[in-house]
């Protein structure tokens, strides 16, 4: 063997015995998820209560942390592993409910049992496997890029080469892999960039390596700004060290020797844990100077987002990197041969890294057995919104958006599904009658006139007021608008008054018209956040036809979710939440005695907290509409 394959080796014999003692404990241990999701619902609380309960009992039970299993509604999760290798999780684990873990694990078989989701590994009597959850019908068999998430501690490289990782890069250096072969397999293979426009990866990677000059970059896009997409996290905090191989394996391929992974702020934990990995991978060996021997030097440095949308944008993100404002470039020149600092560049987005390793492992062949002709392969999407199960599924491209419904258990509250947002701001939202039509490809959002973008999906329900989600979005990329064109931010700000103004009840007959003209006017921004902000726009104005006519021309929101267009009442005098909901307005708007209590509609904001308070004691109705000719 080679000095780089004697070092590799050497350092996955030592990561296969430690990843064994792990998964075999000599005592029972209790992980507790340990990722935003989790300790957003409580997380943190549980793994305190545990280790007091198991000091308080001296309880013969480890304490350890993975990542959820990507079942968000069922948070904070907790993995019991026992001796013999068998693992089960266990949801929703609240502060409250951990003796019943405890008990579980230090033998009361079947105390637990009304927490038992499903096992992960091996067997355990009388509990199915996870992979039978109705959560996953629509997962492959197996799980790619999900394959060690709640299996293996995020915060260990040990864990990831024991079960895989590094190993095919550590190959391609020892066997000297010619660049360009890596970045064929990858164009053979047909990885899309999951950034939201599909490009394809290795065709890409071909750019850069061809670019002049030697200070070559790889630029990782992890700034995720769409609202209700949390894909990237899940491989920032879930498996670390899948990016960075991807990145190390980018720069082989690229003649890279620095690289940048831009994470976006808001994401503390997954910049901590990216930053630990670069750390343990560097002093492994894997990263830096002189990987392995080889004689090859690839850095990487994690960036902090400056929390701007536009940053997202690929060329906004390599200003930002450079300290300067946030502003997507003039393209041409591209990334490939003006990035950051002006020299060539590949920005990635971080799925897209990911995938790298598998390719390089199993081959293009293996990752078409997934996907469609069109689009190889599975991505990551999280889906949310009005529905009974929200998280985070893997999926081959080409899953029916039916069934993923029924997986997430459909429309919660008894509701029925009104309209799919995907893809976020710049995204689409297209109504219920054409989700049978829609699939997890890029072309059957595209026939609608929308776009599937990069992994966020929301579910909405027949509650809600699609003028109102417009009004909502218009103000979002309005004020995420970097102010370069005029078109851009005077456009969105345009179309925001519209809304605006129709929400609150003073629709015009030439809105729709001006709308048009906006959205025709935007087209002409420089960059893709300008030229996509007006797509739910247009779609509102085309599958939500009716609806926005209805909020125009006659006045009313069918829903009473518009501000100007619907009041709140009282409904039942005799409800004893209505106290407190008086109490609680912002604008003491309340009036009148027990009993005899009345809402004054001209003081009222319409923040809807008093029917929060007292759902059954106050109501909302639609306003009266007013002579037509007091609006023209
Ligand atoms: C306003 C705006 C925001 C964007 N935000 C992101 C983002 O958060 N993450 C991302 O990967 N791509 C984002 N993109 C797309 C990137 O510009 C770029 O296409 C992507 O990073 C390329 O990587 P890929 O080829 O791996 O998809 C955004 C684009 C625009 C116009």
């Amino acid at each position: 063997m080679t000095e780089i394959g004697d070092r590799f080796q050497a350092l996955r014999d030592r990561a296969e015995a430690e990843y064994a003692a792990w998964r075999n404990p000599e005592r029972p241990r209790i992980d507790v998820a340990d990722d935003t999701s989790a300790r957003a619902n409580g997380g943190e609380a549980t793994r305190a209560a545990l280790r007091q309960l198991i000091e308080q009992r001296g309880a013969a039970v480890e304490l350890g942390s993975n990542h959820g299993y990507g079942m968000q509604w069922l948070q904070p999760l907790v993995t019991i592993t026992w001796p013999d290798g068998a693992s089960v999780v266990y949801g929703p684990v609240t502060a409250d409910r951990v003796a019943l873990i405890v008990d579980e694990a230090t033998g009361r078989v079947g105390a637990a049992a009304e927490l038992a989701i499903g096992v992960v590994a091996g067997d355990r009597p009388g509990i199915p496997s996870i992979r039978e959850h109705p959560f996953f019908a629509c997962e492959p068999g197996e799980r790619r890029l999900l394959r060690n998430i709640g299996l293996t501690d995020p915060e260990s490289l040990e864990h990831y080469v024991a079960t895989g990782g590094y190993r095919a890069f550590a190959r391609a250096l020892d066997r000297h892999l010619e660049p360009q072969a890596v970045r064929k397999l990858l164009a053979d293979a047909a990885i899309t960039g999951r950034g939201g426009a599909y490009f394809n990866t290795g065709v890409k990677w071909n750019f850069l390596a061809g670019a002049p000059g030697s200070d070559h970059y790889v630029v990782c896009n992890a700034d995720e700004g769409d609202p209700g997409a949390w894909v990237n996290r899940v491989i920032l905090e879930g498996d670390p060290h899948l990016l960075l191989e991807g990145m190390v394996t980018g720069g082989y391929a690229m003649g890279a020797t620095r690289g940048f992974i831009y994470i976006r702020d808001e994401y503390p934990l997954g910049i901590e844990r990216v930053e630990s990995a670069i750390a343990q991978a560097e002093a492994a060996g894997l990263l830096g100077e002189n990987i392995l021997g080889s004689g090859l030097t690839v850095t990487l440095e994690v960036i902090r987002g400056a929390g701007a949308y536009v940053c997202g944008d690929e060329t906004g993100l390599l200003s930002s990197i450079q300290d300067m404002r946030g502003m997507p470039r003039i393209k041409p020149p591209f990334p490939a041969n003006s990035g950051v600092f002006y020299e060539p560049s590949n920005v990635n987005n971080t799925e897209t890294y990911a995938n790298v390793p598998f390719v390089m492992r199993h081959g293009a062949e293996w990752y078409h057995e997934l996907g469609t002709a069109e689009m190889r392969g599975t991505r990551l999407f999280t889906f949310s919104g009005d529905i009974e199960r929200t998280g985070v599924m893997e999926l081959p491209f080409g899953t029916a958006l039916p069934d993923v419904l029924t997986a997430c258990g459909g429309i919660s509250d008894g509701g029925t599904l009104k309209a799919l947002a995907a893809g976020g701001p710049l995204g689409s939202i297209l109504p219920a009658a054409l989700l049978p039509t829609l699939n997890t490809t890029l072309n059957t959002f595209r026939a609608h006139g929308g776009s599937m973008g990069s992994g966020g999906m929301v579910f909405i329900s027949d509650r809600w007021c699609t003028i109102h989600l417009n009004e909502l979005n218009s103000e979002f990329v309005e004020e995420e608008s970097c102010g370069r064109c005029t078109t851009c931010h005077g456009g969105n700000q345009r179309m925001t008054e519209i809304f605006r103004r129709l929400i609150g009840g003073g629709g015009r007959r030439d809105d729709r018209h001006n709308l048009e003209m906006i959205d025709s006017t935007i087209q002409q921004s420089n960059c893709q956040h300008g030229q996509l902000s007006p797509t739910v726009m247009r779609n509102t104005l085309r599958h939500f036809s009716s609806e926005y006519d209805e909020h125009a021309l006659g006045h009313r929101c069918s829903t009473l979710r518009c501000q100007g267009l619907t009041r709140f009442v009282i409904a039942d005098q005799s409800d004893p939440a209505l106290p407190e909901a008086a109490a609680i307005c912002p604008v003491d708007a309340f009036h009148g005695v027990d009993g005899a209590r009345w809402i004054d509609d001209e003081a009222c904001v319409r923040c809807g907290a008093c029917e929060d308070l007292a759902p059954r004691g106050i109501t909302r109705e639609a306003v009266p509409v007013a002579p037509a000719i007091v609006r023209i």
